[in-house]
């Protein structure tokens, strides 16, 4: 099928080149030139698995890049619009890019066409598109609206896409339904798995997937309603994970404890430094916003955003109970991405974290395997750069470990202990067992498990005990 996705963002991006994979014939418009020019070069624009392989296949042939919607619209089935949809001051979702598509779609109609929300949008978009395309001269049998909620994570986005563990198609007419069916057959049907160059499958991978058809309401809820519980299971192990800090409990025994009840589910139960990214925090907001207009008051949402918001200021008190004061003090952050395996530092609790050790007069040198240049860029150049975690273990007072990339969990210990002035590493993301820390010669703390020193803790580390669980 032919296929036009408007917007090449991540979402845009991966499912164009995911959409090309399966065997379509992809048309990815933006009206970004920059970018544009840049991918025809070739250049992968973001850091994600198996991206730069499928835009190597497909590039040029089932892939193309442009900057003229109309023609793209002429020439598709159906149209995914991926744009952007970022906060207004107020928290809900500014729809003016995909307002403003669906005015450029309408004028270029001239057979019956699909038009897909890729994009994460509050429930009734799929109306007011309609209402646009309708006002613009569109005539209503030409056209459907449908949502296509995206569940893509970063870092994973390619193989989330192809292996998804369900396909949401909200589709308010059975012709409407037909397409995107289609569209997606090839996974629905398995035979994309049978193909001896499909993208490798992940583990838990359930395959086929189902493909769930409801209404583009229901879809757009569904999305929204996805993302929030989501963020609501990490706030909950986080406060579970600041009860286990005050009583001395271990949260990772907490957590095996309630997630091997399969009605609750082990996954999403990491405690850390809080979520952050460019979903959930906006889509959170976004979703708190709809509930009001629809007359629901969604206080839940509201306290979902406070504790992991006070989940960062938590850390920064643990960081003071650990060095007492931090004025002048050297710090080594690993980590500046918002999550292992990306570069993007959207709402990223490190740097959040970093900008307020900036302010108590903190230095800081820090690594990440992939997100140094943007964070340098938005840090202003206050923050040095290193080029390995041991760099930025060098000379300082403590290790301050703030994303869960895989690599920070596999350090050389003595040699890291070696680096550092003192042997203290405060660990937002829960990488190493606290035993193995003590008996390595660290002082070690974490999140919602007791702190760890070779010898007793003292200082006003009121949240934390000693290995054994006596009060220091
Ligand atoms: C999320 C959703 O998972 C995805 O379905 C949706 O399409 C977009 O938003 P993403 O933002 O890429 O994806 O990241 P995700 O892996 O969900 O992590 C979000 C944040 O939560 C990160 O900061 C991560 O570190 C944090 N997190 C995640 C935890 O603190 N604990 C966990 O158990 C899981």
């Amino acid at each position: 099928m032919q296929i036009a996705v408007v917007g090449s963002g991540y979402v845009g991006l991966v499912a164009g080149a995911c959409f090309a994979d399966l065997g379509h014939d992809v048309i990815v418009v933006d009206n970004d030139q920059k970018k544009l020019s840049a991918l025809n070069r070739g250049e992968v624009p973001i850091h994600e698995k198996f991206l730069p392989e499928l835009l190597h296949r497909h590039r040029g042939v089932r892939l193309k890049f442009s900057d003229d919607l109309e023609t793209a619209v002429r020439a598709s089935s159906a149209i995914f619009v991926a744009v952007g949809t970022p906060p207004t001051e107020h928290g809900e979702a500014d729809l003016s890019y995909v307002e403003s598509v669906a005015r450029g779609i309408s004028g270029a109609i001239n057979s019956y066409k699909v038009v897909v929300e890729k994009s994460t949008v509050p429930v009734y978009t799929s109306d007011w598109v309609r209402k646009i395309i309708l006002r613009n001269g569109a005539e209503a049998e030409e056209f459907d609206v449908a949502s296509n909620p995206e569940f893509l994570r970063e870092g994973t986005a390619v193989t989330d896409f192809l292996y998804p563990d369900r396909i949401v198609v909200g589709a308010d007419t059975p012709q409407c339904a037909a397409v995107l069916r289609e569209i997606y057959a090839p996974l629905a049907d398995g035979s994309y798995y049978m193909r001896p160059d499909a993208i490798p499958r992940p583990d838990r991978a359930q395959i086929p997937p189902p493909l769930i058809v409801t209404s583009a309401k229901s879809a757009e809820l569904i999305k929204h309603a996805s993302n929030a519980f989501l963020a609501m299971k990490i706030s909950f192990i986080n406060a579970v994970a600041s009860i286990c800090e005050s009583v001395g409990a271990n949260v990772q025994q907490v957590c095996q404890g309630i997630g091997t009840d399969s009605r609750i589910g082990p996954r999403f139960l990491s405690p850390g430094v809080g979520y952050g990214g460019s979903c959930f925090p906006k889509d959170l907001m976004a979703f708190r916003a709809v509930a009001r207009e629809c007359g629901y008051d969604f206080r839940l949402l509201d306290e979902v955003m406070r504790i992991n918001e006070e989940q960062r200021h938590r850390f920064i008190r643990k960081v003071r109970s650990a060095l007492w004061t931090l004025r002048g003090k050297k710090l080594g952050v690993l980590g500046l991405a918002f999550k292992g395996g990306t570069d993007d530092i959207r709402e990223s609790p490190a740097i959040l974290l970093i900008h307020s050790l900036l302010q108590e007069g903190c230095q800081i040198a820090a690594y990440d395997p992939a997100a140094r240049e943007r964070a340098q860029e938005a840090l202003n150049s206050s923050v040095t750069m290193t080029e390995d975690a041991y760099e930025a273990a060098q000379g300082a007072d403590a290790l301050l470990i703030l994303t869960e990339w895989e690599e920070f969990g596999a350090l050389d210990l003595n040699r890291l202990k070696a680096e550092l002035k003192y042997p203290i590493i405060i660990d937002g993301r829960n990488l190493y067992d606290p035993e193995i820390m003590a008996a390595a010669g660290f002082t070690y703390y974490s999140v919602g498990r007791p702190a760890a020193s070779p010898e007793p803790i003292s200082g006003r580390a009121a949240d934390t005990r000693t290995k054994k669980g006596t009060r220091s």
